[in-house]
């Protein structure tokens, strides 16, 4: 009896897709991106933060919808509409917390997703666009982070705004009339928190899900890297399957799920117990209300930012601290041609790129530690040292990664259970 209902079900399912896929590719599209989409079968931790990254960007897009339900973006309203949300509107704390632990928790696994790229060289030939296109989701991430950073319109949103722009008055010529185009007005205002909440609820949202795509589409295009660095659709069996590779479903969509349960009770225990993270998450100057006449002691911005916010302060020339800071974002771009290496992966590559990855990823830590403190004469050196190291990486890897001695790559992928 339950077989026969199975059946019909199943009858009247396959009838529908049937019905579906002679107007919407839809059984095309799951097979070209998931059940037939061949990813190299070693797979590490390293690779499950895109898809968390995915995770992220759905959890602040919901967030951020009701958020809105009850924000109001006015000079006179927001912060007190901030406190509302969290104290009256049902629930709303824990939106509220959601959304600016999802703001932190988006940096934390894009910059691992980034790492991972220069572990394995995923930036090189054939995925250059894919880097490319990565390199303008992580812009607009950072726009997106710094608009909303404005809306509670506490000391620090005001403040830090008004440092942040305040740097593009630092161009010759333009600068000034640069910085009232940007604020609207002659000082942060009203005005400005406007713009900032459109271009925060609307435009760069719409902009980062359509990279995302964009991305999306690029990877499926050239197919995954993987840990060693090895094209496997270069060896496929006599059905035109890479023998190298595991159909993403169901074989990663499992492993990524047992990383999205993992990445979701790490982050309630941060929403739940955690929210502000010491200051690092939300800072305690933000828990006063904008006040244009009352400077906070200390501005720093929030801590994704702060190797930038380090290189900018280890000059003492404005205008040349601005250009720093943009060519320390600019030259990521370049990663794919200032690589000369031909192996991919670092497990193959000489000890000259790892050192050099290592002494990279070590002054972005540092720098990123040195721009939450004071800029007093000792930390100011140190961002010195670590601001030379960290542009070396860039600027010599064409010498020292075409004479790197590397060792012979495999043909067949190493699976390293
Ligand atoms: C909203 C942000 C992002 C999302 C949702 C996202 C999503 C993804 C996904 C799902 C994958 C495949 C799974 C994986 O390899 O982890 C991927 C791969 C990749 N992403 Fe992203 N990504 C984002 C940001 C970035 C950024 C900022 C960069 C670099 C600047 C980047 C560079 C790459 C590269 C190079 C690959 C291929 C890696 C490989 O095959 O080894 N992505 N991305």
């Amino acid at each position: 009896m339950s077989s026969v209902r199975v059946d019909a079900v199943g009858g009247r399912g396959a009838q529908l897709l049937r019905w579906i896929d002679a107007r919407f590719p839809w059984s095309k599209l799951i097979k070209e991106h998931a059940s037939e989409y061949y990813a190299g079968k070693n797979f590490n931790v390293w690779y499950v933060f895109g898809v968390l990254a995915a995770v992220v960007l759905v959890i602040q897009l919901l967030t951020g919808i009701f958020l809105t339900m009850n924000y109001k973006p006015s000079a006179l309203e927001a912060f007190a509409s901030v406190e509302y949300i969290m104290r009256d509107v049902e629930w709303g704390w824990l939106i509220r917390y959601m959304h600016s632990t999802g703001a932190s928790a988006f940096f934390i696994v894009v910059y691992l997703h980034m790492f991972r790229a220069m572990l394995y060289g995923s930036y090189k030939n054939p995925r250059e666009l894919l880097w490319l296109i990565g390199m303008c989701i992580y812009l607009a991430l950072m726009a997106e982070a710094f608009l909303g950073y404005l809306l509670p319109w506490g000391q620090m949103s005001y403040w830090g705004a008004q440092v942040i722009v305040s740097l593009f008055g630092a161009l010759p010529g333009i600068g000034e009339t640069l910085v009232e185009w940007i604020r609207g007005d002659y000082f942060i205002s009203d005005i400005t928190l406007n713009r900032f909440f459109a271009l925060h609820v609307i435009a760069v949202p719409l902009a980062l899900v359509m990279l995302v795509v964009l991305h999306i589409m690029a990877l499926h295009e050239t197919g995954s890297n993987n840990p060693d660095g090895i094209e496997i659709k270069e060896q496929k069996d006599e059905n035109g399957i890479p023998i190298d590779g595991v159909a993403f479903h169901p074989y990663y969509t499992t492993k990524d799920l047992v990383a999205i349960i993992i990445f979701l009770i790490l982050f309630a225990g941060v929403v739940f117990f955690a929210p502000e993270m010491g200051g690092y998450f939300l800072e305690h100057a933000n828990f006063e209300p904008a006040n244009a006449l009352k400077t906070p002691e200390h501005i720093a911005p929030i801590w994704y930012f702060t190797p930038f916010y380090a290189i900018l302060r280890a000059v003492p020339n404005k205008l040349g601290g601005v250009l720093l800071m943009g060519s320390a974002v600019a030259l990521l771009f370049f990663l794919p041609w200032l690589d000369r290496c031909k192996v991919k992966s670092i497990r193959y590559r000489g000890w000259t790129y790892k050192l050099a990855l290592g002494v990279f990823a070590v002054s972005f830590v540092v720098l990123g530690i040195l721009g939450t403190l004071p800029a007093v004469s000792l930390y100011t050196n140190l961002a010195r040292i670590f601001t030379a190291l960290y542009f070396a990486f860039f600027l010599l890897m064409p010498f020292y990664t075409s004479r790197e001695r590397t060792k012979p790559v495999p043909d067949r992928l190493v699976y390293r259970g």
